[in-house]
């Protein structure tokens, strides 16, 4: 898939090798209805095939998700359309949900969630899925699913823990209590607060940061670090040494030395 693809419910802007994703569904809060997770499965296809190592297509760096508008990032997952669902089609929606949160996740790029007012439920669950996240003045955060009758179903009761720890995790999810971005930022969820105007922009420049690197590198190593969160001490440095050692044999690590030696820019390839 090398055509950009159309959205009705997402806004995709590829420019200077870095993609922004917009959430775009102003009436609902840019609430995720199933056609808006279809094609966020779709930008993310594209975004894969424009990663390091795929022969002949331009390199997309790094990957910034938002949400249009000023009020919300993600308002959750579409309540209307999920009221009368089924236990199966229960199921069917979070396991589709969770496959999109996991391939996010998986992206080989480095992800940036720029949150720009409400991330409940589901919004706060994409969000969590990206590497880190930096937010806006009026950001809110919440998993309030208990108090519509459910829990979190995207990857939410997971993720949390792993950003905030387990008993934080705990209160917040059992009490579904909405929490501004300064204390999202005081227990670790957020790495970053700024003005809504500077939320992009500076999205932007760190996602310019990441890109002076080489693109292999930084791709190897988010695998890596996702990887070493579930993974015994041992096994996570067996796993680091390796693949310290495999980059050895790429062009970029050949290329990113000698131009310190030489005293010059490196020019990367992702190879
Ligand atoms: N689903 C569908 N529509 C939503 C929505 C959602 N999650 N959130 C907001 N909207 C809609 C509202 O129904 C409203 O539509 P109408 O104008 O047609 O009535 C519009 O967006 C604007 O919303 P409000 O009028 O409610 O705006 P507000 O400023 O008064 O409140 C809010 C904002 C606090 C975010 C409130 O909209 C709200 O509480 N939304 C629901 C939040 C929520 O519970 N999210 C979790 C969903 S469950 C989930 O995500 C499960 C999972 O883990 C996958």
């Amino acid at each position: 898939m090398s055509e950009k693809p159309n959205f009705e419910n997402l806004l995709l802007d590829v420019k200077d090798g870095i993609a922004t994703i917009s959430f775009n569904r102003p009436k609902a809060l840019n609430a995720l209805n199933e056609a808006t997770l279809r094609e966020l499965r779709n930008a993310l296809f594209y975004i894969e095939h424009h990663a390091a190592g795929r022969e002949g297509e331009e390199i997309i760096h790094a990957v910034i998700l938002t949400g249009s508008g000023e009020k919300a990032f993600v308002a959750g997952a579409d309540i209307i359309e999920m009221k009368d669902k089924s236990t199966s089609d229960g199921e069917e929606f979070a396991r589709f949900g969770q496959s999109i949160t996991r391939a996010l996740e998986l992206l080989p790029q480095p992800v940036i969630a720029a949150v720009n007012g409400f991330a409940l439920g589901g919004g706060c669950e994409f969000a969590m899925a990206c590497d880190f996240i930096i937010a806006s003045e009026n950001a809110v955060f919440g998993q309030p699913e208990v108090a519509l009758g459910i829990i979190p179903g995207f990857g939410g009761c997971v993720r949390l823990a792993r950003y905030v720890g387990l008993p934080m995790a705990k209160e917040l999810i059992y009490s579904g209590r909405k929490i501004k971005a300064d204390e999202a930022k005081r227990i670790g969820l957020v790495n970053e607060i700024v003005p809504l105007t500077e939320l992009l922009p500076r999205a932007k420049a760190i996602a310019e940061e990441m890109k002076k690197n080489s693109p292999l590198a930084v791709s190897r190593v988010k695998k890596l670090m996702n990887q070493v969160q579930v993974s015994t001490m041992d096994s996570a440095l067996r796993e680091e040494a390796l693949l310290f050692a495999s980059l050895f044999g790429s062009y970029d690590q050949k290329e990113g030395m000698s131009a310190f030696a030489e005293k010059r820019k490196a020019n990367f390839r992702g190879e």
